[in-house]
């Protein structure tokens, strides 16, 4: 089946049997979280989490390339006072599948407000687990570097003996840890800790990626021409990153409406784009049958870029 650039209306798990192995570049995405939200995407129980995700994990992995990643975007909820463990019995059952639990980023929500709970303080940051299926994967460092801002006036100003000594027996590239390496620089590597405000302006969708989230990691694992899946791609985020970057994008949600909306997002990216005029876009109704029988359908809008 044509699958590139298209939002696919169905259970991801259905959809992806219609895709071939080794296909994708990049899977990013923010499933539902456990017994949240249930009257908007409905919600899974808790203690159900990690059976309701694996058979589409295993999907992920198929259709995953072996030099491609996957970040996965969750966080545990509390439950009876303390934090639910289902988040960390999926990564343990990630890995009994053969996934490798590489790294894990931490988004830090920066505009959060004041709150008061009786056991706890704001939740204010989300974990975007990072696997693979090899140790060996594509990423594009250089994509992802900041300006070296306030290092270069304080902690760069101020070098220890320490800092000007090369300690290749702990980190390996012989680069990271001789900190003068980086004076004179601009731009440094960022830090596995993403300080982003979260999205609040889209009313049509409960739970919106803050585009700039979606683009850092496109930028950072994968490459124009490159295609990028996410299987629970809600108003289309990813989808739009992976566009306006140069990606091809493959988008599934069980929900209509929010196919729509991503549909009309993605549209008015290629509008502003240039090029537009001579790319065709192509409507498809075709039908996509999945293996365990499930029907899932392209949205009527399927653009497939030429
Ligand atoms: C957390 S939201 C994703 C929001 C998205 N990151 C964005 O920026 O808008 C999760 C989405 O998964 C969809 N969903 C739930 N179960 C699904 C399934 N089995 N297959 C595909 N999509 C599903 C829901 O309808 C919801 O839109």
């Amino acid at each position: 089946m044509e699958y590139l650039d298209r939002i696919f209306h169905g259970d991801c798990e259905d959809v992806l049997k219609g895709l071939p192995d080794d296909s994708i570049d990049l899977i990013f995405t923010s499933p539902p979280y456990a017994d949240q939200r249930q009257r908007t995407y409905g919600g899974i129980k808790p203690d159900q989490y990690v059976d309701w995700f694996m058979p589409k994990a295993d999907q992920f992995f198929r259709v995953l390339k072996p030099s491609g990643t996957f970040v996965l975007n969750i966080k545990e909820r509390a439950v009876n006072g303390e934090r639910h463990i289902y988040v960390i019995e999926l990564i343990l059952e990630m890995r009994r599948r053969g996934w490798l639990w590489t790294e894990e980023f931490m988004w830090h929500k920066k505009n959060s407000y004041p709150g008061k709970w009786p056991n706890r303080f704001r939740d204010n940051w989300e974990r975007l687990i990072q696997f693979n299926k090899r140790r060996k994967f594509n990423m594009y460092q250089e994509a992802v570097m900041v300006p070296v801002g306030d290092w270069a006036s304080g902690r760069l100003a101020n070098l220890s003996e320490t800092d000007r000594t090369r300690d290749e027996s702990r980190v390996g590239s012989g680069f990271g840890k001789n900190i003068s390496n980086w004076v004179g620089r601009d731009m440094v590597y960022p830090n596995n800790v993403i300080h982003m405000a979260t999205e609040s302006s889209n009313k049509r969708h409960s739970a919106v990626f803050p585009l700039p989230l979606p683009t850092w990691f496109v930028k950072l694992f994968s490459q124009p021409g490159d295609t990028v899946l996410d299987p629970f791609i809600g108003s289309g985020t990813t989808a739009v990153a992976a566009l306006s970057l140069g990606r091809r994008y493959v988008g599934i949600d069980t929900n209509k409406e929010y196919v729509r909306l991503s549909e009309e997002r993605l549209a008015d990216v290629q509008a502003r784009m240039p090029g537009i005029a001579e790319r065709k876009a192509k409507y498809s109704e075709e039908v996509v049958q999945g293996e365990s029988g499930g029907t899932a359908q392209p949205s009527r809008s399927g653009r497939v870029r030429e």
